[in-house]
């Protein structure tokens, strides 16, 4: 049975639709990886597909690029059915993929020129291009250099750099800033809201909730193959979690486990961490508050909390 489809486009819209999937399975052997998804990609928006190690992400982005056919579904990306017209669709993608594969025998400036040629792209009008992206991903000085030279950060924008060659509507992003310090997440974060400004559609998988939340219009989240929500992060958080959690963590809080949960709506106990989750916090609040020994951690309900409630707690991989 497919997903149900958590918020369809209305009819009129269709056209504005950059990814169309409807039933999409994927199957390998005797195991099913994606199960009956239903996605809709609206033009311009930055849409985010977060899930669990496993959860079928890559393999639903193989399958829109045309990477991996479908074992069932319909698929349409950019007007184009794929995987028939895949080759047309991707002229218009640019796609950075989960591992940096760029060629270790060229220098940063010859992959770009590499890449742009399997597009059948050449001559000086691509020099230009190549020198306004090595600019764009802050590469311009490391442009003779050799891949093996180039920190993680660096062979990350310059995937970014290399996806963007072909002047793209739609950029597939697989995990982007796994890896990645602060500063190179930083940089990453502000050239793809430079992106979503030029009007592109972006689409990125990430496994960091404040990535999603900053980025992200739109996010799905997939588990074990179905999608099980899909909303803007906000409406995300405000439908499924309370907008208060109280954590407490330590030896000794087992005696909060009660009381806590009295006064909380709705209480979680991860390994030594008791997380309350609340509409009113001021209770609970003022019961630790008579307790200056107990430390505790009053914060707002994020979308990590509703993409750990959606898929649990269990390890993945
Ligand atoms: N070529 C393949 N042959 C067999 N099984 C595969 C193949 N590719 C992926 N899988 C399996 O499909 C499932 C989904 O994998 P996928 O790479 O899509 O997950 P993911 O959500 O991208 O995970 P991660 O967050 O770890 O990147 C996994 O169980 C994986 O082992
Ligand atoms: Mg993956």
């Amino acid at each position: 049975m497919a997903a149900p489809l958590q918020n369809p486009t209305p009819q009129a819209d269709v056209g504005e639709l950059v990814v169309r999937a409807r039933g999409l399975r994927k199957r390998y052997g005797d195991t099913e990886v994606v199960c009956g998804v239903d996605l809709d990609v609206r033009r311009g928006e930055c849409f985010g597909l977060l899930g669990p190690n496993g959860a079928g992400k890559t393999t639903t982005l193989r399958m829109l690029l045309g990477q991996t056919p479908p074992s069932d579904g319909e698929l349409q990306v950019l007007g184009h059915p794929v995987p028939e017209q895949a080759r047309q669709a991707r002229n218009r993608i640019g796609v950075v993929p989960q591992m940096d594969n760029l060629d270790p025998d060229f220098t940063v400036r010859e992959n770009l020129f590499t890449y742009a040629r399997y597009f059948g792209l050449d001559g000086p009008e691509v020099q230009q291009r190549v020198d306004r992206l090595l600019e764009f991903a802050q590469l311009d000085g490391r442009s003779r250099a050799q891949i093996q030279a180039l920190s993680g950060g660096m062979k990350r924008r310059l995937s970014l750099a290399r996806a963007l060659v072909n002047e793209p509507d739609l950029v597939v992003l697989d995990e982007p800033s796994t890896g990645l310090d602060p500063q190179a997440r930083q940089h990453i974060w502000q050239r793809l809201n430079a992106l979503v400004e030029q009007g592109r559609t972006l689409i990125l998988t990430t496994h960091y909730m404040e990535e999603a939340e900053r980025l992200c219009d739109r996010l799905a989240i997939i588990d074990h193959g179905a999608i099980i929500a899909c909303d803007t992060p906000r409406r995300l958080i405000a439908e499924h979690i309370e907008p208060h959690v109280i954590e407490l963590r330590g030896h000794d809080i087992g005696r909060w486990q009660e009381e806590g949960a009295a006064l909380a709506d709705r209480a979680e106990r991860v390994g030594d961490t008791l997380l309350f989750y609340t509409r009113d916090p001021e209770p609970l609040l003022a019961a630790l508050g008579a307790n200056p020994e107990q430390r505790y951690w009053h914060r707002p309900a994020g979308l990590e909390d509703v993409f750990l409630r959606l898929t649990g707690h269990e390890l993945r991989d």
